[in-house]
């Protein structure tokens, strides 16, 4: 059975080692995903497998847009539609929110995250030369427009 749920401070240390293991040296480190959860804006969001944490997902309104920052599911639990469930409830809270889109960046070698964000209407806006440091890869920015967004007359 899967469920999400927001994370809490005590699950932080779990996703930093998930961090390490699947970005290296481009991960978010223990002590930035402390910072960011207790001062930022962002909202932390845990997917659980059988009452086991197997994914997260990291998104907000940063002021100017409303934003994936952050969406990963360990290797043993890919495949099974979690990375989905993870990007819908990203998108079922961008139009709860009212906004008329919702924008993300991607490496651009990364096959299943540009597919999945495909099948999801995302469109390619503008490539960020060398976003992602220290290994220097281009990053895509995506967008996706939200049905249903009525903007206010
Ligand atoms: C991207 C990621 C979250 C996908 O998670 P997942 O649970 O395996 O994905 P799902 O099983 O929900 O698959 C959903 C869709 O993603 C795409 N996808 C997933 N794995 C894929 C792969 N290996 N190759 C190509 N497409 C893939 C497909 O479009 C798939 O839809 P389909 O099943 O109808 O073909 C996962 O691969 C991951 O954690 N990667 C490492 C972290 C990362 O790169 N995050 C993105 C940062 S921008």
């Amino acid at each position: 059975m899967i469920s999400l749920r927001d994370l809490t401070e005590d699950d932080l240390p779990w996703m930093a080692e998930v961090e390490a293991e699947l970005f290296g040296a481009s991960a978010w480190s223990r002590e930035l995903i402390t910072h960011d959860y207790r001062y930022g804006f962002a909202r932390y969001r845990g997917l659980e497998l059988d009452g086991s944490l197997v994914g997260y997902a990291v998104y907000g309104y940063d002021g100017d847009a409303f934003h994936l920052m952050n969406i990963a599911v360990v290797p043993q639990a890919r495949g099974r539609g979690l990375g989905r469930a993870l990007l819908e409830d990203f998108l079922g809270e961008a139009r709860a929110e009212g906004v008329p889109d919702a924008w993300l960046e991607v490496a651009v070698d990364n096959a299943a995250a540009l597919s999945l964000y495909r099948a999801h209407g995302f469109e390619d806006v503008r490539i960020r030369r060398r976003y992602y440091q220290p290994e220097g890869t281009d990053a895509l920015v995506m967008r996706v427009q939200l049905r249903g967004y009525r903007p206010e007359a």
